[in-house]
């Protein structure tokens, strides 16, 4: 599966491919796991495209599993002074639990760390989203703490858990991940 996986740019998506993304955004699986849970109309998506292709502090990428576009993964608040980022991803419903997810992390921290030479990678995920912690903590995020009462779903506020994780941190866990993710362990 690893060569299958593949990170495309939004630059260089094709306007059925950037329709594709939100359709996979807006499945409920996805949605409400995300920061934002609302159905995304095609204006938005579309506003959202066009703020991308300009902004310095945001970066996406569609997820592709040979020709089929499958999920999407990106970095917010890209700070170069500092050298950091929050991130966000997700996998259409039907992909999800096979494994692609590591797949996709393993290639997109390498993109992070080496293309955007960041140092530092946050992330914020709801303490009911097992799956997206567990995912996290395999691949060496360190947990950073609890931000309580952060985001409401149905009628209650929820925790989001703090996560990050460094360049030589990442360095180190990609040795210990590389064969197993690559499918030769
Ligand atoms: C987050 C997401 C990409 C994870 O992908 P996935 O394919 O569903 O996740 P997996 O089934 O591979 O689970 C990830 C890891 O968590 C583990 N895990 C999953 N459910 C678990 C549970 N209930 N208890 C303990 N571990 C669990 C898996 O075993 C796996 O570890 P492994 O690779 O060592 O086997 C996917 O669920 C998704 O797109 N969710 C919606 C959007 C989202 O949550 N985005 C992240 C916001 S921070």
């Amino acid at each position: 599966m690893f060569d299958a996986v593949s990170l495309k740019a939004l630059s260089l998506l094709t306007p059925e491919e950037c329709a594709e993304v939100l359709t996979i955004r807006n499945e409920p699986g996805v949605r409400d796991r995300m920061y934002t849970n609302h159905l995304i109309s095609a204006s938005e998506h579309q506003g959202w495209i066009d703020r991308l292709a300009t902004s310095k502090r945001d970066a996406f990428y569609a997820v592709f599993l040979s020709k089929r576009l499958i999920g999407g993964i990106g970095l917010s608040q890209i700070d170069t002074q500092n050298r950091r980022a929050d991130w966000g991803f997700y996998l259409t419903s039907t992909l999800q639990k096979q494994g692609v997810d590591s797949v996709m992390f393993f290639k997109f921290l390498d993109l992070v760390f080496d293309e955007f030479d960041l140092f530092k990678l946050n992330a914020e995920v709801m303490t009911s989203n097992t799956a997206g912690l567990a995912i996290h903590r395999k691949f060496g995020f360190q947990d950073e703490g609890v931000r309580r009462a952060q985001i409401w779903r149905g009628d209650r506020p929820h925790d989001m858990v703090l996560l990050g994780l460094t360049a030589p941190e990442w360095a180190v866990k990609r040795q210990h991940l590389a064969a197993s993710v690559r499918g030769e362990a």
